[in-house]
C-alpha cells in the first residue's frame, strides 16, 4: 500500500532543548511553536512484497528513517520492505527544522500506507520518536508539546500573524540538534533556563490568549536568546548563528517596526509581525532570501 503526507515545519516559540530521556526522545521542558505554511515537506511511503530492499531519497538520513520505518512496521505486524521518497521545498538542514517536517510527514505517510488508523495523539507520541519537534507538526496552528505528545492550543487562522523567515546560510550545520541536545546539561546555565520556564510559558500563554503581540515578542526574544546562550556555553560550545545572523538581529531592532526575532539551531532568523507590518518587514529584507510563511495545519494525508 502507498500513501503520500504533507507536513509543515514549525518555529519554536518556547523551545526544546535538552533531553530527559534522549532514546524516547522526552524533553526537559514543554515547548510551543507555529507550523509554517512555506515549509513543508511531501513524503510518500509505499510497502510491497515485491521489493527486495529497503530505499530511502537520496541525500537523506537513510538510518534514521528506516529506523522509524520499523517502529511504525512493528505495529502494524508488517515485513514488507519500503520505498520512501521524501522532498522538501526548503533548504535542509539549515536549522529551519526539516527534521520537524520530515519525521511528521513520514509518520503520517507510513501509518497510512500500513493501514493504521491511529488518533492524532498517537501519531504525534509516535512522531517524537523520529524527531523531538516533529510531534508539534502533527497537530493545527498554535501548538503545545508537553509530556509525550503534542496539541493544538489554537487552529491556524487564530491570529494572522507572521513569520518572516530571513535565510542567511543554507549549508549544511556541521553539529545536529540530536547531539547537541545530548549536551545541554553541560552547559552552568541550563538549570536557570529551566527555572524560567514556567514563569515564560505562563507569559506566552497569556500573550497568545490575548494576542498581545508586544509581549509575545518580549517573550520569543528572550526565550531565543536563553536557548542560544544555553548552546553556547555548552560543552563543546554550539555556535549556530552567522555574522548574517548578527545582522538581521539588529536590522529588526533598529527599524522601527513592531517585529520580534527568533531562531531555531542554525544562523537564519524568523521574524515575526503582525499580516499588517508584513509588507514593511519584507522591504527591510529586500536584499536577502525570504520565505513569508502564515500559521499553518499540520501534517495530512494527500
Ligand atoms: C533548537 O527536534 O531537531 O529547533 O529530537 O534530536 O531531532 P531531535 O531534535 P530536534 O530539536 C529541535 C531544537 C530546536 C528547538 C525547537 O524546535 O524546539
Amino acid at each position: 500500500m502507498k500513501a503520500t503526507a504533507i507536513a509543515p515545519a514549525n518555529i519554536a516559540f518556547i523551545k526544546f532543548w535538552g533531553k530527559k530521556d534522549a532514546s524516547l526522545r522526552l524533553p526537559y521542558n514543554p515547548s510551543i511553536s507555529m507550523n509554517v505554511s512555506g515549509c513543508t515537506t511531501t513524503t510518500t511511503v509505499e510497502f510491497s512484497k515485491n521489493f527486495s530492499s529497503d530505499s530511502v531519497s537520496e541525500g537523506f538520513n537513510e538510518r534514521r528513517i528506516l529506523d522509524h520505518i520499523d517502529r511504525l512496521r512493528k505495529i502494524a505486524g508488517s515485513k514488507e520492505k519500503v520505498k520512501v521518497i521524501t522532498k522538501n521545498n526548503f533548504p535542509r538542514s539549515a536549522g529551519i527544522a526539516s527534521s520537524a517536517s520530515g519525521f511528521a510527514a513520514l509518520t503520517v505517510a507510513a501509518a497510512a500506507a500500513l493501514g493504521l488508523k491511529l488518533s492524532e495523539k498517537e501519531l504525534s507520541t509516535l512522531a517524537r520518536l523520529g524527531s523531538g519537534s516533529a510531534c508539534r507538526s502533527i497537530p493545527d496552528g498554535f501548538v503545545k508539546w508537553e509530556g509525550e505528545y503534542a496539541r493544538s492550543l489554537y487552529p491556524p487562522d487564530y491570529w494572522d500573524i507572521r513569520d518572516v523567515l530571513v535565510i542567511v546560510d543554507t549549508k549544511t550545520k556541521k553539529i545536529s540538534s540530536s547531539e547537541g541536545h545530548d549536551r545541554a546539561e553541560t552547559s552552568p546555565y541550563f538549570k536557570k533556563r529551566l527555572g524560567h520556564m514556567p514563569g515564560r510559558i505562563a507569559r506566552i500563554e497569556e500573550a497568545l490568549e490575548t494576542k498581545n503581540f508586544r509581549l509575545f515578542g518580549e517573550v520569543i526574544e528572550e526565550e531565543c536568546l536563553d536557548m542560544h546562550h544555553v548552546m553556547q556555553t555548552q560543552t563543546p560550545p554550539l555556535y549556530y548563528w552567522s555574522d548574517q545572523t548578527t545582522r538581521v538581529i539588529k536590522k529588526v531592532k533598529s527599524s522601527g517596526i513592531p517585529a520580534y526575532f527568533t531562531i531555531d539551531a542554525g544562523p537564519n532568523v524568523h521574524v515575526l509581525c503582525e499580516a499588517k507590518d508584513e509588507k514593511r518587514v519584507m522591504e527591510l529584507f529586500k536584499n536577502y532570501k525570504i520565505i513569508v510563511n502564515k500559521p499553518a495545519r499540520g501534517a495530512y494525508i494527500l
